[in-house]
């Protein structure tokens, strides 16, 4: 079956449906209601990006791209594959399909988090080029 990475630029239920049942597979936050995703397609600082596989979509990523005194800059957010299509080059897929688009836009690097426990993320990221930056990562939580 082929895949196919798409830029996702209106807010359906089935995308609705589909981050239902996918933002559970990476976080605890509730997934995005229809009015939410309307904002989040709507917005032009976020690219978010569908997998499809046979037409189903079975995985997302968001690039998010803002520009700051030094430049524009550009992370990528929210990746995950449907348990059910893992380890077929999806995810790397993705983020490809993010590092075209962010490269695209004029960014010069794209910054990304992973928990060392995500294993396979972590993995993926170094096969595709990604490198540790040593730095600290902190949150304010509020
Ligand atoms: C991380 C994630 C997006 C990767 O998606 P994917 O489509 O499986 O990615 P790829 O197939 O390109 O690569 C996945 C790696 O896991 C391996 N893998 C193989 N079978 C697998 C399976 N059944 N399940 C998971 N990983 C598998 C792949 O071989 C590959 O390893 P490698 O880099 O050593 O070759 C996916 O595992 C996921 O959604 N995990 C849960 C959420 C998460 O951790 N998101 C990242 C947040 S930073």
């Amino acid at each position: 079956m082929s895949v196919d990475i798409q830029i996702a630029t209106e807010a359906t239920d089935e995308l609705r449906d589909a981050l239902a049942t996918l933002l559970p597979q990476l976080s605890s936050s509730p997934p995005p209601t229809s009015d939410e995703l309307a904002v989040l397609v709507a917005d032009p600082g976020s690219v978010l990006f569908v997998a499809r596989l046979g037409g189903r979509i079975v995985g997302s990523l968001t690039l998010v791209l803002y520009r700051i005194p030094t430049g524009l800059k550009a992370w990528i957010e929210d990746v995950v594959v449907d348990e059910s299509a893992r380890g077929h080059g999806i995810g790397e897929l993705l983020n490809r399909a993010a590092l075209d688009e962010a490269q695209r836009h004029g960014a010069k690097a794209v910054s990304l988090t992973s928990r060392p426990s995500r294993e396979a993320a972590n993995r993926l990221y170094q096969r595709i080029g990604f490198t540790i930056r040593e730095t600290n990562v902190y949150r304010y939580d509020l």
